[in-house]
């Protein structure tokens, strides 16, 4: 019998399992969640106190060239809606978030070869230069090392890119031939070599996925150390291949954010939307559970419906205003305040 108590002290102590440990954590520990929730909080109040740091999303493309299977957006996806912003709406989001405090703005896209490296190095600068005081992340998908550098010269901060599972064979049952598992994890290490604070994470529940698989995600996890870890539960899109897949459990989803933060002390942890969107109270028990960073929307309303990942998206109708001050009160009655700050990874923080 696994004795998981002593595999939640032990990542606790240690920041490490091997995989047959963390295979059998997350088979049989789920009942054991309120004890690593009770470690996650303590470890996660070490690191960052009761702070939450504000990320503002700005989803200006929904166009993509990329045909993931469980992906909304997806380019077979005809009855997606495609939108693209411009400089312009781009800058003016990015007003309207500073006026609510937000410090960073995080652009998020499909991969859109519209946006050629020098209309993105020409938004990012323009966006350092209007709100010097502000953190740049991009979360635009796999790129040439050159133009991951370029992207960094021009001011870009950080960088977002889910590794979604680091199993090869597991990763060629979500993607189609062309994207590989490989070369994902490659743009990954090159960003972290750019000097890039960089965000990996993966989708819990997504079709075909394995405990062993999870497993070998906290591995990666472990031996890449990215600053940030996006972690949400799967959740179905009727017009894509896994339209009739079983969506990721909220509880699986809070439990392997538990062992995110064991394992990565002072990681970027965001209770996301998906989370959001499966559960009313999704994103406080995700604070609960050791998240430290919310990110509301900032896309201008007339698109949100667009940007659509997966069904049920919530918050595709509000203003960024109502988003910004929902959160607050979600944040405070979990337990914690945010902070309106660039909100960097401690690390980096020491750093400079
Ligand atoms: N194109 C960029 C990239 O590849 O990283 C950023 C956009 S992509 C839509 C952002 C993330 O959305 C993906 O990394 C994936 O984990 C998540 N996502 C896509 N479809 C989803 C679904 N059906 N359920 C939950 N998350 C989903
Ligand atoms: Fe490209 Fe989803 S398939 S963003």
């Amino acid at each position: 019998m696994t004795d998981c108590v002593a595999l939640i002290d032990k990542l606790y102590s240690t920041h490490h399992l091997d995989k047959a440990e963390y295979s059998a954590l997350i088979k049989n520990g789920i009942s054991h969640s309120d004890y690593l929730f009770t470690l996650s909080d303590k470890v996660r109040r070490e690191n960052y106190g009761d702070d939450v740091y504000l990320r503002g999303l700005i989803e200006f493309t929904s166009y993509c060239k990329n045909d993931c299977y469980y992906c909304g957006i997806r380019c077979s996806n005809k009855q997606a809606e495609r939108y693209r912003l411009d400089k312009e709406q781009i800058l003016e989001c990015c007003g309207t978030g500073y006026e609510l405090g937000f410090r960073t703005f995080v652009l998020q896209g499909g991969e859109d070869p519209f946006y050629t490296d020098d209309i993105i190095c020409d938004i990012v600068s323009s966006i350092k230069k209007d709100y010097p005081d502000c953190a740049v992340t991009l979360s635009i998908g796999e790129k040439s090392e050159e133009s991951y550098r370029r992207y960094y010269e021009s001011g870009a901060d950080r960088y977002l890119l889910r590794h979604e599972t680091a199993d090869y064979e597991h990763y060629s049952k979500l993607h189609p031939v062309g994207l590989s598992a490989e070369n994902r994890q490659n743009c990954l290490k090159t960003l972290k070599k750019i000097g890039f604070q960089t965000g990996a994470g993966f989708m819990v529940g997504s079709p075909y996925q394995t405990a062993e698989n999870l497993a070998d995600d906290m591995l990666f996890l472990e031996e890449l150390k990215p600053e940030m870890v996006g972690i949400g539960p799967f959740i179905p899109h009727h017009a894509t291949p896994f339209a009739n897949m079983p969506q990721g459990t909220v509880e699986l989803t809070l439990f392997m954010l538990g062992l995110v933060r064991l394992a990565l002390p002072d990681v970027l942890l965001p209770a996301t939307t998906a989370l959001g969107t499966i559960h009313p109270q999704g994103r406080e028990l995700a604070l609960k559970s050791g998240a430290n960073v919310v990110m509301p929307n900032l896309s201008p309303v007339s698109v949100r419906k667009k940007y659509l990942l997966y069904d049920n998206k919530i918050c595709t109708g509000d203003e960024s205003a109502q988003c910004r001050m929902c959160l607050q009160k979600r944040v405070e009655s979990a337990g914690y305040r945010i902070v309106e700050s660039r909100g960097d990874h401690a690390a980096y923080n020491e750093r400079k």
